[in-house]
């Protein structure tokens, strides 16, 4: 059968972690599929496909989306940063604090959920600086961790929230 939604192309601009870019792409293309296969950023993984692993997050002007569930047409003119890019947005460092924490407090294991845990770490912490543990729980409720029972977690996200307020 005739596929009219793919058919429909789309020229988008925007900015992935800085860079501007510019694409032409099938209107049913998804913003992971858009990070993952044309772009070759697989730092964002894809869990569940559906909106519920929280695998997939990345901020698009600021703020938390399942990239799995968002169309790539929605963000021209807008901004993404994904985990290739969170590096950058603290004082030029080859690392974010978020990252040297998770690492030194083992705040992964398999690593699958990592990117979008950091991913929405950093977003708690633009909004909140210094959030309890309950804040980073509810914060970070949409992102699933399958095993670290979250606790070195929240020690990590804590960690780093210390480092950047000093
Ligand atoms: S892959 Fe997007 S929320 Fe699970
Ligand atoms: S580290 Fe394996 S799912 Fe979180």
């Amino acid at each position: 059968m005739y596929n009219y939604i793919e058919a429909t192309i789309h020229e988008i601009e925007f900015k992935v972690n800085g860079e501007e870019t510019s694409m032409t792409i099938p209107a049913n293309l998804t913003l992971v599929e858009l990070l993952r296969q044309e772009l070759r950023l697989t730092g964002t993984t894809e869990g569940c496909g559906v909106g519920v692993c929280g695998c997939c997050t990345v901020l698009i002007d600021n703020k938390v989306v399942a990239s799995c569930l968002e169309l790539a047409v929605n963000i021209d003119g807008k901004e993404v940063l994904t985990i290739e890019g969170l590096a950058d947005t603290y004082q030029l460092s080859e690392f974010h604090p978020l990252q040297t924490s998770f690492r030194e407090y083992e705040g992964f294991q398999c690593g699958y959920c990592t990117p979008g845990m950091l991913i929405s770490s950093k977003a708690l912490l633009d909004q909140n600086p210094d959030p309890s543990d309950e804040d980073i729980r509810e914060f970070l409720s949409e992102n699933i961790c399958r095993c670290t029972g979250y606790d070195s977690i929240i020690m990590a996200v804590k960690s780093a929230a210390k480092e950047m307020n000093v």
